[in-house]
């Protein structure tokens, strides 16, 4: 099974290019499923109804999520209807939606699990313990898994891939925005990558005003960052191909797309 991963998608911008593109790397690469992050989907925060909607047309899968899940309130009236979006499994078990989900495939199932990192984020449930715990209950599905893993720090979401190694398909890390060139098959067969990028402005800072930033740094005043509406746009992600029998990545090609690095189809 191919999967296609794309990264943080932030605002207009982001959710512009995976419309775009997304037919065109479909024809490339024919993904089986096609995963997305949409933890900034809504104005850089967030997820609504119509955007998630707009997604699963456009032939997302599944939508994962991240740090941001709560901004918009109105993913408490969706969360629980429906198995196309979820959210970190390690959240507290009062938080609504779930953390993993499936794909099927002609007669192929691809779980789709969700984490979200501790270190230098808030304190959440151990990542490490919920991932062992479902991927035994997906264990009893199929050997396919696939793990977003969204987390600030490098070292966390690599040692979240020899955790995994040879128990998942896929760990590939979300959040920074910045894709890391380390992606790579571990011994074992899992597919890793600590970051896989963010798709959105390009000429921002991880997908926001850059000015607003800056001045938040020379200043440590409060300003609330905007996705600029205007300018040229970005997509990061990643193509895993997995063996439908054991289980085990084959590869794991990174994707970038922007004005310096056109895409090629
Ligand atoms: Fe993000
Ligand atoms: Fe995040």
């Amino acid at each position: 099974m191919k999967v296609l991963f794309i990264g943080d998608i932030v605002g207009s911008p982001g959710r512009d290019m995976v419309f775009d593109y997304l037919p065109r790397l479909k024809r490339k690469y024919e993904p089986d499923a096609v995963i997305v992050n949409g933890e900034n989907a809504a104005s850089g925060r967030g997820i609504t109804k119509a955007i998630f909607d707009d997604l699963l047309r456009a032939g997302v899968d599944v939508v994962t999520m991240g740090n941001h899940t709560w901004d918009h309130k109105e993913i408490y009236d969706f969360i629980d209807e429906t198995d196309s979006l979820i959210r970190p499994a390690n959240f507290s078990d009062e938080a609504p939606g779930q953390g993993m989900t499936y794909i099927e495939r002609g007669g192929v199932t691809l779980a789709v699990m969700n984490l979200h990192g501790r270190t230098f984020l808030p304190p959440h449930d151990d990542p490490f313990k919920k991932a062992d715990d479902l991927i035994k209950e997906a264990k009893e599905r199929t050997p396919l898994v696939f793990v977003d893993f969204h987390a600030e720090a490098t070292s966390e979401k690599i040692a979240m891939g020899w955790h995994l190694d040879g128990r998942a398909s896929a760990v590939v890390g979300t959040h920074t925005h910045v894709q890391t060139a380390d992606s790579r098959i571990l011994p074992e067969g899992t597919a890793y990558i600590t970051d896989v990028g963010m798709t959105g402005p390009y000429d921002a800072i991880l997908g926001m005003k850059k000015e607003d930033v800056i001045y938040r740094f020379q200043t440590n005043m409060p300003v609330r960052f905007q996705v600029p509406k205007q300018g040229r746009a970005q997509l990061n992600g990643v193509i895993i191909d997995i063996d439908n029998q054991t289980g085990r990545a084959r590869s794991i090609e990174r994707l970038m797309i922007n004005e310096d690095s056109p895409f090629q189809s």
